[in-house]
């Protein structure tokens, strides 16, 4: 199933503003004075036009996803696209400066063996993974109104702890974690909107009666409440160096 394709004409708006990671992104390519990144699973490239906006780097853009990627092209930033896995990526050893990752390890079909081919990807460098913490998907407000969305994510997503032991069986070193959180009105009529629209692959792949039941359920809620405080979305980044 191809979960992107349908959301490459709405992506960059439901995911507009600037993401936590951005900064933690930035600083390593400064620091490192890096010149290539590979921005694998890029989408429509809402991540890698902010950098290249805020730093003298060049991207390569890839994405599985012709549409995804056409979104990119449209900006006309100086990225290169490619279209291709990233499982199978068509470049050349020890090529590129960093590897970023972002909510792209989940979808991947053999992710321990992915990362060993990224490292031969990079000369001397860093990868920068992006998901979503176990301790998030079991508190997710979304959960409230659809009964299966937490154990659907559980079951894809890779722990924290499961990402460090492929990236230290693939050979990275010094690999560290951290979190970030900002915060958001989920309960609010822009959020029930975005979730009509099945913006998070985990809504696509609910049954179809339980997203209906449970889009009932949030309208009701939001109306019978005046205000809802706003709570975090975290993520969590892994980076690991070679
Ligand atoms: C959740 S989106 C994240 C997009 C972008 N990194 C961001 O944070 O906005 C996941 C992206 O990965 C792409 N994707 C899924 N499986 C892939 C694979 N095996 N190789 C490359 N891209 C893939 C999808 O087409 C989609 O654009």
């Amino acid at each position: 199933m191809d979960l992107f394709g349908d959301l490459a004409d709405r992506y960059d708006l439901l995911r507009s503003d600037n993401p936590p990671y951005l900064s933690i992104l930035l600083c390593l390519i400064r620091r490192f004075n890096n010149k290539l990144i590979l921005d694998l699973g890029c989408g429509t490239g809402n991540i890698s036009e902010k950098i290249l906006k805020e730093a003298d780097v060049n991207i390569i853009g890839l994405d599985l996803s012709a549409s995804m990627l056409g979104k990119f092209n449209a900006k006309r930033t100086r990225a290169s696209l490619i279209c291709a896995s990233a499982e199978n990526i068509p470049l050349t050893d020890s090529s590129v400066d960093g590897i970023m990752c972002i909510y792209l390890i989940h979808l991947l079909k053999e992710p321990k063996r992915a990362l060993k081919s990224m490292k031969r990807m990079l000369n001397k460098g860093w990868i920068l993974i992006v998901s979503a913490p176990h301790h998030f998907i079991k508190k997710h407000p979304l959960n409230v109104f659809f009964p299966s969305f937490r154990d659907i994510d559980l079951s894809r997503f890779p722990s924290e702890e499961e990402i460090v032991n492929w990236l230290a069986d693939a050979g990275f070193s010094s690999i560290e974690t951290q979190y970030c959180a900002v915060f958001r009105k989920w309960y609010s009529q822009e959020y029930l909107e975005k979730t009509k629209s099945r913006f998070i692959s985990t809504l696509k792949l609910l049954p179809e009666e339980e997203f209906k039941t449970g889009l009932k359920k949030m309208e009701k809620y939001i109306e019978n409440e005046k205000e809802f405080l706003p709570s975090p979305w975290e993520s969590f980044v892994i980076i690991g160096y070679v």
